[in-house]
């Protein structure tokens, strides 16, 4: 009978199969000019939210104790939905303690056993497992596009329930999805259109709220999930829509319904950090200046950018190890950059995920792309 010995040796083996095929991950604290975060609009650190983050736990303590559905529910967090939602141009929004938990939501909640899901091949591994949990049928399309879609949409069983899910700005290609065309679509088609504005918020749109503004699309997107980690600077994320949609996520989201509350204080951090936001219109003004600069920089030097046109800057290298090492090498140098390799994206693209953010400058930026072009054309680390 197998024990615990043959298991150990079992979990050691697939660590050195990980080892083997350059994909152990270590976990590395910060050090550096931040090339790798989110942190879009530098708001993180910003003194304004921090400080209504302190104020909040010194007045309503550090946990929440309960379930939202229980002792759990606080006034300043449901305002903060409610200013969300407005922000977002919809009815309604409810708060999760992370995009994950959000997305697992979303799609175990509304799809059912029956239904059709088509997903675009690149969107992240949140919007996969929700996918695989819900147990409707997943058709994949090919990335961004939209002829491969209607064909797919076509041959598929007419009768069903169907939705369509993708990433606004994906996350590890820094391109945008033909929202206005597939908002078309859906309408043409019957079909749900649920977008992940995880990258998209706080950067995209005159007000700030993500790409379904910028496009005009907010009629035709029945919810947005809006991470509240990366462009917000704090934790979580909002899902936005219909209130009766909103209402069915009170009753029936496994992550919302069996999981304690945020603390309080991140309802007080958030609602600073979407006044700052509104306010403050230049810091999204300035990712995407400096963002388009270090694409064309990087791109008149040769460096493979991808299909890139945000402040996500892949830098594509292929080899698990290449990435790796040219990580290792870029670090060194004093530039946090991280190597992005399978399952977060596809075998054979492993890559550096620039990303670039507001408190950075057009120096660092340019000594930064100096720095790229060196080690990529250095032998040692040549694939
Ligand atoms: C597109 C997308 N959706 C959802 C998530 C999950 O968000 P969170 O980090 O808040 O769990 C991420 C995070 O990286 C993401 O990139």
């Amino acid at each position: 009978m197998p024990g615990t010995a043959t298991f150990e040796e079992r979990v050691r083996r697939r660590i050195r199969e990980l080892e083997q095929d350059g994909l152990r991950r270590v976990l590395q604290v910060p050090s550096g000019i931040d090339l790798s975060s989110n942190d879009y609009l530098g708001l993180a650190n910003h003194p304004r939210i921090k400080q209504r983050m302190a104020e909040a736990v010194l007045e309503e303590g550090c946990g929440s104790t309960a379930s939202r559905l229980l002792r759990g529910e606080r006034a300043i967090l449901s305002r903060v939905e409610r200013r969300f939602a407005a922000f977002k141009g919809n009815e309604s929004a409810l708060y999760f303690g992370s995009g994950y938990a959000a997305n697992l939501s979303v799609l175990t909640t509304f799809l059912e056993r029956h239904d059709t899901i088509f997903t675009d091949a690149h969107n992240h591994a949140s919007i996969v497992d929700g996918i695989r949990l819900s147990r409707a049928k997943r058709i994949k399309f090919r990335h961004c596009n939209i002829d491969d879609l209607s064909r797919r949409m076509r041959s598929a069983p007419p009768e069903s329930q169907r939705f369509l899910i993708t990433e606004s700005l994906f996350s590890m290609d820094g391109d945008f999805a033909p929202l206005a065309d597939y908002s078309q679509l859906c309408r043409e088609t019957g079909t749900v259109l649920i977008v992940d504005e995880a990258h998209a918020v706080g950067v995209y749109g005159s007000r700030g709220s993500g790409f379904i503004e910028q496009t005009g699309c907010t009629e035709g997107a029945f919810l947005s999930v809006d991470t509240a980690g990366k462009a917000l600077g704090v934790c979580g994320a909002f899902v936005s829509g219909p209130a009766w949609a909103v209402d069915y996520l009170i009753q029936r989201a496994r992550p919302f319904m069996f999981s304690t509350a945020p603390p309080p204080s991140i309802a007080a951090a958030l609602d600073a950090s979407i006044s700052v936001i509104e306010e403050e219109p230049e810091r999204r003004q300035r990712v995407r200046d400096l963002s388009a600069g270090l694409r064309a920089t990087l791109t008149e030097r040769g460096i493979n950018i991808g299909r890139s046109e945000s402040q996500i800057i892949p830098i594509i290298l292929g080899d698990n190890e290449r990435a790796r090492v040219v990580a290792a090498e870029l670090q060194s140098e004093g530039f946090d950059v991280r190597a992005i390799r399978p399952p977060a994206v596809s075998p054979g693209t492993a890559r550096l995920r620039v990303s670039v953010n507001a408190n950075l400058t057009e120096t660092s930026l340019e000594r930064f792309a100096n720095a790229v072009q060196r080690v990529t054309q250095c032998s040692t680390v040549s694939s």
